[in-house]
């Protein structure tokens, strides 16, 4: 199974760069998985914007953190291939993973939010893996890890090292260089970095984020404009394992 894992969609250069981009490579690989959390304005994402990804390639998106920004979303998640966190508590709308169909074999997806400098409230992602790879039989599986803290992530991979095929951090917004496989076969990188401008703080207009360092009070969030990268992750996935594992990277002419 071939299949790209776009990192966060950031507002309308991540828009823009999924919009002109994949659609000239979607036919290379067998899914287009995508994080969405931050494509509607860089908080969320709305219904129209869940489309036009659709519509580019993408089969299943992902959420994080800023899941819940934008309302719209808690009609989509019941219903659409759209994910939120799997150790948010029991009750939380929407479902705990996806099991998804291509060239003939399963992939089970779900994704690990940290607690470490982000959300402390939820369930230990550590035991909600181990859950769910108990539950849910597939011929491989893929965990996205949407964590701030590279320690918790590198804890999360060798939790899973030898029992998922791959483990791709995101929610940092800053693409890291330690792709690899392990001996065990588990492709691993702590974050693939953000699709959007890197003229830009994390996807946020330079002189307003400035501000919040600078004067220590908030300040409005302003998404960033400037020119369209898309980062990515390609799998090449087989009996359960990664075989390759190459970060891929498109800039705006
Ligand atoms: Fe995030
Ligand atoms: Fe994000």
């Amino acid at each position: 199974m071939r299949l790209l894992f776009v990192g966060d969609v950031v507002a309308e250069p991540g828009l823009r760069a999924v919009r002109l981009h994949l659609p000239d490579i979607r036919d290379r690989y067998d899914l287009v998985i995508a994080n969405g959390e931050n494509t509607t304005g860089g908080k969320g994402l709305c219904r129209k914007h869940y489309r036009q990804l659709r519509a580019a390639g993408v089969d299943a998106v992902t959420l994080g953190n800023h899941a819940w920004d934008h309302k719209e979303i808690y009609d989509l998640i019941e219903t659409e291939p759209i994910l939120r966190a799997a150790n948010y508590p029991p009750g939380t709308p929407g479902r705990d993973h996806l099991v998804l169909e291509a060239a003939g074999e399963r992939l089970l997806l779900f994704q690990l939010m940290g607690r470490v400098f982000l959300e402390p409230n939820l369930d230990s992602p550590f035991r909600v893996a181990d859950r769910l790879l108990a539950t849910v039989e597939a011929d491989h599986t893929l965990v996205e890890v949407h964590a701030e803290a590279t320690s918790e992530k590198y804890a999360l991979f060798h939790h899973l090292d030898g029992r998922v095929a791959a483990v791709l951090g995101t929610h940092t917004h800053v693409p890291t260089a330690d792709g690899r496989i392990s001996r065990r076969g588990t492709g691993y990188l702590t974050d693939v970095g953000m699709t959007g401008t890197y003229d830009s703080i994390i996807g946020g207009a330079v002189g307003t984020f400035l501000q919040r360092f600078l004067t220590a009070r908030p300040q409005p969030f302003r998404s960033a404009k400037g020119p369209a990268e898309l980062w990515g992750v390609e799998l090449e996935l087989a009996g359960g394992r990664a075989v390759r594992l190459s970060p891929y990277r498109w800039q705006e002419p």
